[in-house]
Order: structure tokens, then sequence, then C-alpha cells
């Protein structure tokens, strides 16, 4: 959605994730805007090419939700192997009957080889989160390996190694044009059936509707989904309704503490851009 209200005439916008800021929105600010803070790690709302033309900076808040999608990302994939969430359901609808040898199994992390597409900050602080569960390998894809790897003894493969010899997979990436639906049907199909896709990246990294068919055709077992396409998932949509799929509201960074620092950092990141400053956040466009 276009956010018009109010920006006229502004030297600085703030704004979120959800709100579209294009030529539009520039113009209806007119030439004296100087900086668009976004409080989000993600800038794709915001036309970059268009800001450079114009000499606009732009500004993120990097770093401060760092550990609070990491350790959502963690949960959700407990949540989604351990079918934490249907044994909750099952309880709430008076499910719980005698105990059952076969009900509710799930997977363990331990022994699994765990693969993280984009090894930025979270891909890093989920990796390091998951060693202590007992996995027997770690394996991760980005445009470049990382130096940083080595201190969690993280090897880089091929795209293609890490969908197939991964148990666990972890999408940690940025949505740009070579991550936009790298999982679709040709890919789950070189993926283990037993496999676990968590996505707390962007959704469009994901084909969804490929993605339900992977889970209902077995071709990959389950899949927890904070990040959707299109956001707000309808709640009427196929995959909310399966059993085998964990969809969340994108709520990576829903803490106090990320929110708090999102919004300190969004804000003196405009003060800086505005006093001539390097910003923290200052996006390289
Ligand atoms: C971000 O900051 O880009 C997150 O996805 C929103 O919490």
């Amino acid at each position: 959605m276009n956010c018009f209200r109010g920006v006229e005439g502004k030297d600085a916008l703030l704004c979120m994730l959800t709100d579209k800021v294009d030529t539009e929105v520039m113009d209806r600010a007119g030439k004296q805007l100087k900086v668009i803070s976004t409080m989000s790690v993600g800038y794709e709302h915001i036309d970059i090419r268009e800001c450079k033309k114009r000499g606009i900076a732009v500004t993120n808040t990097p770093k401060v939700s760092t550990d609070s999608v990491a350790e959502l990302t963690v949960g959700l994939l407990l949540l989604t192997a351990r079918k934490l969430l249907e044994g909750n359901q099952a309880v709430k609808k008076g499910e719980w009957g005698k105990w059952k040898p076969m009900w509710l199994c799930g997977v363990e992390l331990t022994k699994k080889t765990v693969g993280i597409l984009g090894l930025g900050r979270i891909g890093f602080g989920v990796a390091k989160r998951l060693k202590p569960f007992g996995i027997s390998r770690l394996i991760y894809h980005d445009v470049c390996a990382m130096t940083e790897a080595d201190d969690i003894g993280a090897s880089f493969v091929k795209f293609e190694e890490l969908i197939q010899e991964s148990d666990i997979i972890c999408i940690c990436c940025n949505l740009t044009p070579q991550t936009k639906h790298v999982f679709n049907m040709k890919t789950f199909k070189k993926m283990k059936p037993s496999a676990i896709l968590i996505n707390s990246g962007r959704g469009g990294v994901v084909h969804h509707d490929d993605l339900h068919e992977a889970l209902t055709s077995g071709e990959i077992a389950a899949a927890g989904l904070d990040v959707t396409e299109p956001e707000p998932l309808p709640y009427d949509h196929p995959l909310v309704n399966l059993n085998n799929c964990v969809v969340l509201p994108h709520m990576g960074s829903n803490t106090w503490e990320s929110r708090n620092a999102m919004s300190e950092t969004a804000s003196q990141n405009i003060l800086d851009v505005l006093n001539g400053k390097r910003a923290v956040g200052e996006v390289d466009s």
C-alpha cells in the first residue's frame, strides 16, 4: 500500500515493511526529501534505484533483530519437527485419550544434517543455536563462502548439495531475483522425503502452490513458515489447514527488545543522515 498521508514537505520519512515507497510517494513528499528510514531489516518495499537517482538516502535497522528472529526460527523448527501445535490442539479439542505409542511422533534434531540458505547474521545465529542440539553436519549456501562459518564448523556447499543432503533446511536469506521461488517443485523433488523446510527469510523464496503439492504428495515431510507469499496469508489458504505445515504471522522480530531497538535505530538513522553523518543502517544502493 502506498503511504501518502502527511508526507508533503518532509525531509525524512519513517516507514514500515508494509509501506510501499515508490516514485509517487517521493514526488508527493517533494524535492527536499533526504532520507527514507525503514523500521525493518528488509527494504524491498522501497524503490532503491529511484532513491539513488534522486540522491535520497535509505536506511534500515540491521543487527537489532538478529537474536529475536534466530530464536523464533529455532522455535518454529521445534514446533514443526515435534508436532507441538498439533499436540496442543489435540488437548484443547479433548482428543487426548489413552497413551498411544505412535501418536504425534515427530523427529529429533539430534544427528541431523542442517542446511542454512543465507549465512548472514540471522543464518549464523540460527546455526549457532542449533549446534548444541547435537546435529551431525552443518552446511550452508550463500552467494559466496563466509570466513565466520569456520567458527561454527559450517561448510559451504552448492545449492544442489544443500537441498539433496539436508534433513532440515532453514531459509534465512533475503528476497532477490536470484532467490525468488528457488524452492519450487523441481527443488522439492530433489529434497529428502523426510526433509523439513523452515522459512523465516522472505515468503517469495518459496513457491507456495508447489510447497502445498510437495507437502500433500510426500515430496517433503513438513514445513514451518514465518513468512509467506502473500502476507497476510488468507486464513483459508490450503497451506493453513495442513497438519504438516505450521504457519506463523511474520512475527520473527516481535519481541520488546527488538522493537525498542528497531525504533531507536530507525529514528537515529534519520538524525544521522540529516546531520551529515553515516548512519548505522545506511543501505548501499
Ligand atoms: C524485517 O525487519 O525485515 C523483518 O522481516 C520484520 O520483522
